[in-house]
């Protein structure tokens, strides 16, 4: 089943609104016309109206990079998924080891999410991921397959196939020292062998599952050659408007 590449930007805590606008302003304009790929941009909150509209007209697609759970509430500091459809926003990441790790996002907080999040047509991007220690004693399969379970627990086959999933093993992520392609292949293929089992094969085909950690404009070509690999999220390279051009034009 061919399945349309999905390049996503995580811009973590980096930019400033008139930042991102000047980023808009230079990446819509080289990317135009350009098709073979959702291409995403995940800002930090406070940049989403701007990029909101500095996008119109443009073949990118907003993303944010959390959500709560809760319809509304007494939940300081906290963004409901309906805040974000209102500003536009299409994609969630949800889960994100950098959460995970500080701000006790955990498997059940990542499932709440997930469904609150579909519940609003927001497109979750889960993130699934195992640390060094974990690989290095051989669990990254069963980390990966136990992060997916409870992720997507209770989600209909329907409404999963449009999740995007996103493996970053947590040792690749900002330190340059990418998974290899075949590395991230195989663990990419568990994920789905994983996902047919849970849902059915036919929905597990349709998910789209992208890798992340140290992907650059030079090295995305090896990853979405791979059979499984469907693209992926990115950081740091994601930043700097000539790198997010080229992230996407080694996609298509
Ligand atoms: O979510 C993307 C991410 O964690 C990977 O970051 O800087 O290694 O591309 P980076």
């Amino acid at each position: 089943m061919s399945r349309t590449p999905i390049i996503a930007g995580n811009w973590k805590m980096f930019k400033t609104i008139a930042e991102a606008k000047e980023f808009a302003m230079v990446v819509t304009n080289e990317l135009q016309g350009v098709t073979g790929a959702d291409m995403v941009v995940c800002a930090p909150f406070t940049a989403l109206a701007a990029l909101r509209d500095a996008l119109t007209g443009s073949n990118l697609l907003l993303g944010a990079q959390n959500v709560h759970f809760a319809e509304e509430g007494a939940y300081t500091g906290e963004i409901s998924p309906r805040m974000l459809t209102e500003l536009g926003v299409r994609y969630v990441i949800i889960g994100h080891s950098e959460r995970r790790a500080y701000f006790n996002e955990t498997d059940e907080t990542v499932n709440k999410k997930v469904h609150a999040s579909l519940k609003h047509s927001l497109i979750p991007i889960i993130c699934v991921g195992e640390d060094l220690d974990q690989r290095e004693a051989g669990q990254t399969f069963t980390i990966v397959e136990e992060q997916t379970r409870a992720a997507i627990a209770g989600v209909a086959a329907n409404q999963a196939a449009e999740l995007v999933i996103a493996y970053e093993p947590i040792w690749a992520i900002g330190t340059g020292k990418s998974s290899t392609a075949q590395d991230a292949n195989e663990v990419i293929g568990h994920i789905r062998k994983t996902l047919a089992h849970i849902l059915d094969q036919e929905t597990a085909n349709r998910i789209r599952i992208q890798y992340g950690g140290s992907v650059k404009p030079d090295n995305i070509g090896e990853f979405l050659a791979q059979t499984e690999i469907d693209g992926a999220l990115v950081g740091g390279a994601s930043l700097v408007p000539d790198s997010y051009v080229g992230l996407v034009r080694g996609a298509v």
